[in-house]
């Protein structure tokens, strides 16, 4: 009996012994801050090769905390590829392109690539500047188109600036754009600077100067799939575009002058609607300059897309007062992209952020026109995220 009571006294001791050890323990590790090694943006450079000139070519990729991978070239300050998590957490690239350098010198309908000097159509290739009237190359029919035969995309440009800090990773690429290049008037000095965020962003920033009265319509000519490049076409992807009104085009895509109206028409983007649902409804398929809500100068929602099997979703805001919205109408499978994947007809889009196509011959349009003294300055940001 004796030694069953010393026992128990034993056990009892020992219990509160360890209980209080313990809860020395848990206390000791909540007073101890968790230390996590925090991730940061990075910034890797590669050699991508040669121009058929022997110009070298450098490939950038800028990395966020979150894995989101944006690589950048300073051949036609192309974007290469996104990489970015649908709703599972799985990593795609969405952006239409090619594995290597060579694939970018092939003929090819602009992809990543930063357009300019004038993104989009000149009818016939012609317009006046004080009265004097500037005839550029042609090279769309009679017109002239992403900045004619040789335009930003088919040239190499500088590397000026590679950081990466706490928030943001940075590539930014200049180009001197001679008086008389491609038709246009003025020495332009111009640069295009690639952000990546730690909150999922991709900032494209353009900054541009001259030394004579020009014109200037820089965007970004990237395709976007956002179930994956290569994965078929994007007729499903739902759309909005914050715009009530667009600029409607003849036979040959030159805006009429018009601003019309998108309310009753297959044009209308203002809810959320899949591409395909009146694509037939619409000649040739969806190539049209929308006439943004935001105005010039303010940074503002343009577009939301989101594609349902993936749940990505890409917010576009720009202080551009257009986007043209362009549905891949012209792919036509022969081009093979990214792991041999053949590119067809829709299946990739691309929302230009820009001036509206033909201003320099349309009064009644904002003005593309850049002075000496002046600067332009143009931003457009992307963001990721999914539902
Ligand atoms: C234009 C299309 C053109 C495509 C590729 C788009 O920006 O709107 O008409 O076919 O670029 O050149």
């Amino acid at each position: 009996m004796r030694t069953r009571i010393l026992l128990n006294l034993v056990l009892a001791v020992t219990a509160i012994i360890v209980f209080g050890c313990e809860k020395k323990k848990n206390i000791a590790a909540a007073e101890k801050p968790e230390v996590k090694e925090k991730k940061k943006m990075s910034i890797t450079k590669e050699s991508y090769g040669k121009t058929p000139d022997n110009q070298t070519v450098v490939l950038y990729t800028l990395t966020n905390p979150n894995g989101l991978k944006a690589r950048v070239m300073n051949y036609g300050a192309i974007l290469v590829s996104l990489e970015t998590p649908d709703r599972d957490g799985n990593f795609a690239d969405i952006i239409l392109g090619f594995d290597t350098l060579d694939g970018y010198f092939t003929e090819h309908p602009y992809f990543g690539v930063i357009v300019g000097r004038y993104a989009n159509r000149i009818g016939k290739g012609r317009f006046m500047l004080d009265g004097v009237e500037y005839k550029l190359a042609t090279n769309n029919g009679p017109n002239h188109l992403h900045g004619g035969v040789k335009g930003f995309d088919k040239v190499v440009w500088k590397v000026e600036n590679v950081k990466a800090k706490d928030d943001t990773a940075m590539v930014k690429l200049s180009y001197f754009s001679k008086d008389g290049q491609e038709g246009y008037p003025g020495n332009l000095n111009c640069s295009v600077t690639y952000t990546l965020t730690k909150d999922n962003e991709l900032r494209i920033d353009y900054e541009a100067t001259t030394d004579k009265t020009t014109i200037v319509n820089l965007t970004n000519h990237a395709y976007w799939n956002l179930a994956g490049q290569g994965s078929g076409d994007i007729l499903g992807h739902e759309l909005m575009l914050n715009a009530d009104k667009y600029t409607p085009v003849d036979e040959g895509l030159i805006p009429t002058g018009e601003i019309k109206e998108v309310k009753d028409s297959p044009m209308d983007f203002t809810k959320p609607t899949t591409i395909g649902s009146r694509i037939d409804q619409v000649t040739g398929g969806y190539d049209h300059n929308y006439v943004l809500k935001g105005g010039v100068g303010k940074l503002t929602l343009a577009a939301r897309v989101y594609e349902p099997t993936t749940g990505r979703v890409m917010e576009i805001t720009t202080v551009e007062p257009g986007i043209q919205f362009y549905s891949g109408n012209f792919l036509d499978g022969t081009i093979a992209g990214k792991s041999g994947k053949a590119y067809k007809k829709h299946y990739g889009f691309c929302l230009e952020t820009q001036h509206y196509p033909d201003s320099p011959n349309k009064p009644n349009f904002p003005s593309v026109v850049l002075k000496p003294g002046e600067k332009y300055n143009s931003v457009t940001v992307h963001k990721f995220s999914t539902k």
